[in-house]
């Protein structure tokens, strides 16, 4: 059995961006629940606010006004620091640029969130972790690689078990496959769905894949600053 305790709550969150003194609403009082577990798909058109919507989930950035809850706990209500290490613990996120740090090796990327927590029982944990975690996306050979030296596919892989490396509540995917080819992306979408939603967490994934619109729990579409559908 997985543990189900990720739970993420949106109430009334407003995102505004002030752009040569003209004020422009990118998220008009959003409301959203999601239940533990469950796998939200995130459609709209491009500069819709998706990418927005999931930093703000995130805690990689914080709304114009609103709350946004995760567990039950506001993360809109933390200083600057707790959020930070509240993201560290228990946020995973995937982008779709990868975004590994090129110096290091791919064994070192995994170890990154768990490395920066003060609990040394987490990074003893955090190890044990990452060597099967780098194993199940088919990588336990390539610890010592640098990125560079990784195809796309296999950078996203990495990026995946990192994402998975604090054993986070829930994980974020912003269009995890836009940088691969179709079948290199069907391989990184079939490793999100199994050690994510498979896992009893909440993922949020924004994508054009119709056949990840098939497989998931809740479909939302954001529209002039709304989730309609
Ligand atoms: N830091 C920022 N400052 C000003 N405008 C921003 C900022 N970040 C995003 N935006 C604007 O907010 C809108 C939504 O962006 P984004 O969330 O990246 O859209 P999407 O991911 O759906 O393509 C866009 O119009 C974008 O230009
Ligand atoms: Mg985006």
């Amino acid at each position: 059995m997985s543990e189900c305790n990720g739970l993420i709550s949106l109430d009334r969150v407003t995102k505004r961006y002030e752009e040569a003194g003209v004020e422009r609403t990118v998220l008009d009082e959003v409301t959203l629940d999601l239940g533990c577990g469950e796998f939200a798909v995130l459609l709209g058109k491009s500069g819709t606010g998706k990418s927005t919507l999931l930093n703000l989930i995130g805690g990689i950035d914080t709304p114009t006004a609103g709350d946004v809850r995760i567990d039950g706990r506001s993360i809109t209500k933390m200083s600057d620091h707790d959020r930070t290490v509240f993201r560290r613990e228990n946020i995973g996120f995937v982008f779709q640029a990868f975004n590994l740090i090129p110096m290091l090796s791919v064994l070192e990327n995994v170890l990154m969130p768990t490395e920066l927590s003060s609990d040394p029982r987490k990074r003893k944990l955090g190890k044990e972790r990452a060597r099967d975690l780098l194993d199940q996306v088919g990588l336990g050979d390539r610890l010592n690689a640098y990125p560079d030296r990784l195809s796309g596919g296999e950078q996203q892989r990495v990026a995946i078990a990192r994402a998975l490396s604090s054993n986070p509540l829930v994980v974020l995917a912003d269009e995890p496959t836009g940088n691969l080819d179709a079948e290199t992306g069907k391989v990184v979408l079939a490793l999100l769905d199994q050690l994510t939603r498979k896992a009893g967490k909440n993922l949020i994934m924004v994508t054009h894949s119709e056949e990840v619109v098939g497989i998931a729990d809740r479909v939302l579409h954001l529209k002039d600053g709304k989730i309609v559908g």
